[in-house]
């Protein structure tokens, strides 16, 4: 049986950085993150069970953080968890070590691997043509639904998790199987999207783990024996210091890309839409003038922002925003709070397709361990709008939305509609 999760209320509004079901309302979170970042920017977070740590929720520091990568490492507690959780998978040595657990010269080494292969020109080259191909077959999914459908289940989720998985090599049929195992590694919070209530988070995880790394195995053996140019290949045949991965390692590099490549871009689509939806006149001038939707795309992923938070600890004594901190301490980076201060962003609460400063969004990070998949992720977007709009006739909600009860990656689990798409000319 998991452990009770500890009483969050005394911390008062700070427990929103702690307390997954915070996350389930996002009215009151960003009301909550609003009246820290103009009264108490960067609180203390002490609970039992935790690492004590100070959440960053203004733009500024996020920024100056992150972009000061030698003072704060992101070490391998890049991510907020419980202190038994993370020592139980450590003791059985079972804590996979990836991009985000990595700093310095292992980082800039492993990350170099991978690095070219995301770039826009690479990227137009291996799936510039097929992605309007997948925009346009999801699409057409909508139509199989009849004129209503759960969007963030039956749309959402599919579409970039097909793209991820068919570069990593994935066979589709084996896609339903990657989705659940990747969900429990590294979203198995929300019980709705990564595991039953009542089951052990730290079981659900490692399963899932060693399951991942068996079927990577296989890709990994293929593609040394047949190289292509795919990702997959890239990885299983890179080396550092002359060394391949070992498997574990390939496997975590796998596991990082299929994790951080669909969960975050699915929740961007259907809250991007959402928010299309309940602002019927932006969704019209978007209709109108497609040329406007790499804006919108940059707009939606600052609204969403579906990583929300990551970790860092100060390597050495240090200020930050006038709060001064010793060797040792811990930081929670808030993109969700910093893509929401309106000392950078004019009427922060209003998704405004035509921002111009749109993507000086904080939801990619910056600096060394900025999204790999940032351009990835933006072309998954704008081909999928640019497939659905001139389609939709018709949209509206047919439901209340719901989000997901998650501290790391979330964004909608369900979003109801009712609309009129048209087939593909
Ligand atoms: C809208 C979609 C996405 C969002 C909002 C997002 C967000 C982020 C954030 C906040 C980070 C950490 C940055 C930092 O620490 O400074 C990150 C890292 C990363 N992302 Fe994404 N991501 C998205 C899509 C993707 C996709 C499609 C991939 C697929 C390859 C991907 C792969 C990665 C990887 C591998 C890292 C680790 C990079 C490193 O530590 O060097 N992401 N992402």
């Amino acid at each position: 049986m998991p452990a009770p999760e500890p009483d969050f209320s005394r911390l008062g509004d700070a427990r929103i950085f702690i307390d997954r079901t915070a996350y389930a309302d996002q009215g009151a979170w960003h009301a909550a993150a609003e009246r820290l970042r103009k009264t108490d920017p960067l609180p203390l977070i002490d609970v039992e069970g935790y690492v004590p740590f100070r959440a960053v929720t203004r733009h500024a520091e996020v920024a100056a953080v992150e972009r000061n990568h030698t003072l704060f490492w992101n070490t391998r507690d890049s991510v907020l968890l419980p202190r038994a959780r993370v020592e139980q998978s450590r003791a059985l040595g079972m804590d996979i070590k990836t991009l985000i657990h990595m700093d310095g010269a292992e980082h800039r080494a492993t990350r170099a691997l991978t690095n070219d292969w995301f770039k826009p020109a690479n990227l137009r080259q291996e799936i510039g043509q097929k992605l309007p191909v997948l925009a346009r077959r999801f699409v057409d999914r909508m139509l199989e639904h009849d004129g209503a459908c759960d969007f963030a289940r039956d749309i959402a989720l599919y579409y970039p998790l097909h793209v991820i998985m068919s570069i990593l090599g994935v066979a589709e049929t084996d896609e339903p199987r990657m989705l659940d195992l990747t969900q429990k590694v590294f979203g198995g919070e929300d019980p709705d999207v990564g595991g039953r209530e009542g089951e052990d988070p730290v079981v659900i995880f490692m399963a899932a783990l060693a399951e991942l790394a068996l079927y990577f195995k296989g890709i990994t053996d293929d593609r040394r024996a047949q190289p292509t140019t795919d990702i997959a290949s890239t990885i299983a045949n890179g080396r550092i210091d002359g060394q391949p991965l070992g498997d574990l390692e390939t496997a975590g590099y796998y596991s990082i890309i299929a994790t951080a490549g669909h969960d975050t871009t699915s929740s961007t689509l259907a809250g991007g839409l959402e928010a299309l939806i309940r602002d019927p006149a932006q969704l019209r001038a978007l209709k109108d003038d497609p040329s406007r939707i790499p804006n919108a795309v940059s707009e939606m992923i600052r609204w969403v922002t579906p990583v929300r938070h990551f970790m860092r600890q100060a390597q050495d004594d240090a200020v930050v925003g006038g709060v001064a901190l010793e060797k040792g301490d811990w930081l929670l980076l808030s993109y969700l709070s910093a893509n929401r201060d309106d000392t950078v962003f004019a009427e922060p609460f209003r998704l405004d397709i035509g921002r111009a400063n749109a993507d000086e969004h904080l939801a990619f990070g910056i600096g060394v361990h900025f999204c790999l998949g940032a351009h990835l992720a933006r072309m998954e977007l704008e081909a999928f709008f640019r497939e659905l709009l001139p389609r939709l006739e018709h949209v509206e909600l047919d439901g209340a939305p719901e989000s997901m009860a998650t501290t790391f990656v979330g964004g909608l689990k369900r979003l109801p509609i009712r609309y009129r798409v048209r087939p593909a000319a």
